[in-house]
């Protein structure tokens, strides 16, 4: 019996298998269990004889199963982690990727090109007060220009003006309409001479193709003595020329109104035409091609300087307020400002700022 059961228990292949003999054997009724119920009926001489043979058997047999078991169940375990192994060499499927887009990228550009002249970035709140947005900038209440700014109002500066309270510096009463309000705070928090840019968001109330509620300018503000519109001139010129990576960037200065600006010049630059598309540089006029508006500027007003505590006598200066968007169109030709906003990875796609 012993030899038989011990082989029987060398042949299990399966964890079943085994258990189907555990139970042949030392189950209640097993064969195994069998034998030792029969040792209650021994002599004592016999029983002497008989069990130590029997526990043995059973001893045997025992210890036999626990050692298939367990090689079974490690052969089990082998099996299960080959099948499960996991190639870490394997190349995975790229993920698609966004990149910088391209109003951030134009930002970039212009701090580091306006840093080889000298300029410092500056900032400032986008949620102004009146007195930062309008007042100071030479832009009273009773002004034709505030009219032009389609101002966003904010509720509690409108609740604060109709009970009479509210206090134009430090009352936070609008969305600050244009990035000349950092004029004002650079100057009230700095000692001239000052050379700063200040890229961010602006928000006026309108929408179309070149439009949009939300949109980006850069503020140029340079204040020392002796400034003139010469330098305000050169200084764009070579800001242009860099930033479209022409030599032959041709401006027209063309007289123009901001109440913050005395004299006040509008920047165009030349453009021709090549294969249906406008191309910046060249004379507008020479080649058969046309001028586009880039750039607001002016030599900053005298009462601006004055509304920051600084004496117009001593310090003078030139101010340029610009459309970071359209700067951006014009460079790589995209022709709907509002699908800078729609974060379409198509449309990064198809101006090259996505793989
Ligand atoms: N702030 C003006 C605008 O938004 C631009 C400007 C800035 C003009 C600085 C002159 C000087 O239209």
């Amino acid at each position: 019996l012993r030899h038989q059961l011990l082989s029987a228990v060398e042949a299990a292949a399966t964890l079943d298998a085994i258990e189907t003999i555990r139970i042949e054997a030392l189950g209640k009724q097993g064969r195994v269990t069998q034998l030792l119920k029969t040792m209650g009926a021994m002599s004592p001489e016999e029983r002497q004889v008989q069990g130590p043979a029997i526990h043995g058997l059973r001893e045997a047999v025992t210890n036999a199963i626990a050692a298939r078991k367990a090689a079974l169940e490690a052969d089990a375990l082998a099996a299960k982690l080959a099948s499960e192994r996991i190639d870490l060499t394997l190349p995975v499927d790229a993920v698609p990727a966004g990149t910088v887009h391209p109003v951030s990228q134009v930002m970039d550009e212009l701090a580091e090109i306006f840093a080889d002249l000298g300029f410092a970035v500056a900032t400032g709140p986008e949620i102004e007060t009146d007195w930062h947005n309008f007042t100071a900038l030479n832009i009273p209440d009773t002004h034709p220009a505030r009219a032009m700014h389609d101002t966003f109002y904010l509720q509690q500066g409108l609740d604060a003006k109709a009970a009479g309270t509210a206090d134009e510096k430090t009352t936070f009463s609008l969305l600050r309409t244009h990035t000349s309000p950092v004029q004002i705070r650079t100057m009230l928090g700095q000692k001239p001479p000052i050379r700063i840019i200040a890229p961010g968001r602006t928000y006026r109330s309108d929408s179309d193709a070149t439009h949009t509620p939300m949109f980006h300018q850069v503020e140029g503000l340079v204040i020392d003595k002796g400034i003139t519109l010469g330098h305000l001139k050169w200084t764009l010129e070579t800001f242009l020329k860099a930033f479209f990576e022409r030599d032959d960037i041709v401006l027209r200065l063309r007289p123009s109104y901001f109440p913050f600006t005395e004299p006040s010049a509008e920047i165009d630059v030349g453009f021709t035409w090549t294969k249906g598309k406008r191309v910046i540089g060249g004379s507008g006029d020479a080649q058969g091609g046309g001028w586009l508006e880039v750039l607001g500027s002016g030599m900053v007003h005298p009462k601006v300087i004055a509304a920051c505590g600084l004496d117009p006598a001593e310090w003078q200066g030139f101010a340029f307020g610009c459309g970071i968007d359209r700067l951006a169109m014009l460079k790589y030709g995209m022709d709907d400002l509002r699908a800078f906003f729609d974060g379409d990875i198509r449309w990064l796609k198809h101006y090259g700022f996505a793989a």
